[in-house]
């Protein structure tokens, strides 16, 4: 049982999902989960493939990790998440000190490959086809919200993006694994539960009496859970068009189903829209986010932005910017677009846009998105919310908690008290860039 285990997660929820069930894996094999690499027996790098920089990163970490073997040769090196499905078995050539590929599909094999591996095996398990899912105690990382994968995979093919081919086409969880799931982690104490999923409307799943079950079903069946106390409930990503009348009547129905909708845009420009292959143009999209505003009342709506996409004009970019303020969109990722291997886009090389010129437009789209972030914060100043704290901290010598509100929005709030898991009535106060000032109501 003195067995160590260390892993290290890069890029989004999905994979900080998947670590936690890995250390509930291991955990049930005798490994203790370390915060310190160096006291690791088993060292894992849980990657990500997004963009090119998240990739380099991994295997920088292994070059420095493959080092230590030096002196301690009797550590193990796993390569997991989104990189390893791609490179598979490849990767021992590049990284001969790395002891097991594991794909983004096989991760229930994971107690058995690491068997393998302590028994000197070298093991690569990168198949397509998913691994059945088991039963295993599930290391959250402790905090007030837990994140619960309800499907995984994508089967849009965005001209630019990784996804579709690093978690293969889309599957939904069973819906009695996830309910089981849920009800585990409010008795565990976790206060929020955030459904996740590449395309999370895309949900679904066979409920008890073998009917379907859509988001807004298994949402309503969450919302419908009692004996648990008070909690909230959110679901990311959206896909645009999958929003539907249903679902947004049912953020409306159901009291702890918070308004928030994360539904990444990628560009404001229809033509850039076509080549990047999403099914929307400017005006469909606009029209859901009216929708939705006109509908849910002080409702959050964040995106995500592509700069610099292949071929982008200068023009194109602009509509974007213009965009972004027009929809008055609350806050935006933005990344610069980085060529990914076998995606469509990547082959446009006469098309791409200097490195130069993509930062430049990546730095306005940052400066925009201020905007808009501070423009949504100010609506907010003088109204009493509902804040769920999340830490309790010493900022410059004043005790301040700090959480957030049903509709996403970060506040800071001085007090004395550690209140972290309890859900505060605050007044706004202030509006900064990326949070709230509050004050206590008593
Ligand atoms: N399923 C979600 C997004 C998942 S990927 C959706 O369809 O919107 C998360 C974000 O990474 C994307 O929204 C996109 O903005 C960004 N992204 C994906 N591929 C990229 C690439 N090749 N270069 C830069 N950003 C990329
Ligand atoms: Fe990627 Fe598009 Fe799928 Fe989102 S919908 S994961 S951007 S392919
Ligand atoms: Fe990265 Fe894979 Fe998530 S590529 S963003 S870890 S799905």
């Amino acid at each position: 049982m003195d067995k160590k285990v260390y892993i290290e997660t890069l890029g989004c929820q999905m994979n900080k999902s998947d670590a936690e069930r890995m250390f509930g894996m291991l955990g049930y094999m005798g490994y203790e989960k370390t915060t310190e690499p160096r006291k690791a027996d088993l060292l894992i790098i849980n990657t990500c493939s997004i963009r090119q920089l998240s990739e380099d990163k991994a295997y920088s970490q292994i070059g420095v990790w493959g080092k230590w073997k030096k002196n301690r040769p009797n550590i193990k090196i796993g390569f997991s998440g989104c990189v390893a499905q791609q490179v598979k078995e490849n990767l021992f050539k590049r990284a001969p000190y790395v002891d097991f590929v594991i794909g983004t599909q096989r991760l229930y094999e994971l107690p058995e490959i690491v068997k393998r591996v302590e028994n000197g095996e070298r093991v690569c398990s990168c198949d397509e086809k998913p691994y059945t899912e088991k039963d295993y105690k599930i290391e959250r990382v402790k905090s007030i919200n837990a994140w619960i994968p309800i499907m995984e995979g994508c089967n849009n093919f965005c001209s630019y993006c990784i996804v579709p081919y690093t978690r293969g086409r889309e599957r939904s969880r069973d819906f009695k694994n996830i309910m089981t799931e849920v009800k585990n982690a409010l008795k565990e104490g976790f206060k929020e539960v955030t459904l996740l999923g590449q395309n999370v409307d895309s949900y679904h799943g066979k409920g008890g009496n073998g009917e379907d079950v859509n988001l807004s079903g298994l949402l309503k069946a969450i919302n419908a859970l009692e004996d648990y106390g008070k909690f909230r409930v959110r679901f990311v990503t959206s896909y645009p068009t999958d929003i539907t009348d249903e679902l947004i009547d049912t953020v409306l129905e159901c009291d702890k189903v918070c308004e928030y909708f994360h539904i990444p845009m990628q560009s404001g420009d229809d033509e850039v829209l076509k080549k990047m292959n999403r099914r929307y143009d400017v005006a469909a999209y606009t029209k859901i986010c009216n929708h939705i505003r006109s509908r849910v009342k002080d409702v959050t709506i964040t995106s995500d932005f592509i700069a610099g996409f292949p071929g982008e004009t200068e023009e194109q970019f602009q509509h974007t910017l213009d965009e972004m303020k027009k929809l008055e969109l609350d806050y935006s990722n933005t990344a610069a677009y980085s060529p990914r291997e076998r995606t469509v886009a990547a082959k446009w090389k006469d098309k791409f846009i200097p490195d130069d010129v993509k930062t430049e437009r990546l730095a306005r789209l940052n400066e925009t998105n201020r905007e808009c972030c501070v423009m949504s914060n100010k609506k907010y100043i003088g109204r009493e919310m509902e804040v769920l704290v999340e830490k309790f901290e010493n900022h410059n010598g004043t005790n301040v908690i700090s959480g957030r509100t049903r509709n996403n929005k970060m506040v800071h709030i001085p007090c004395e008290r550690d209140l972290t898991g309890e859900f505060v009535n605050v007044k706004i106060v202030g509006a900064m860039t990326w949070y709230l000032k509050g004050e206590m109501i008593d």
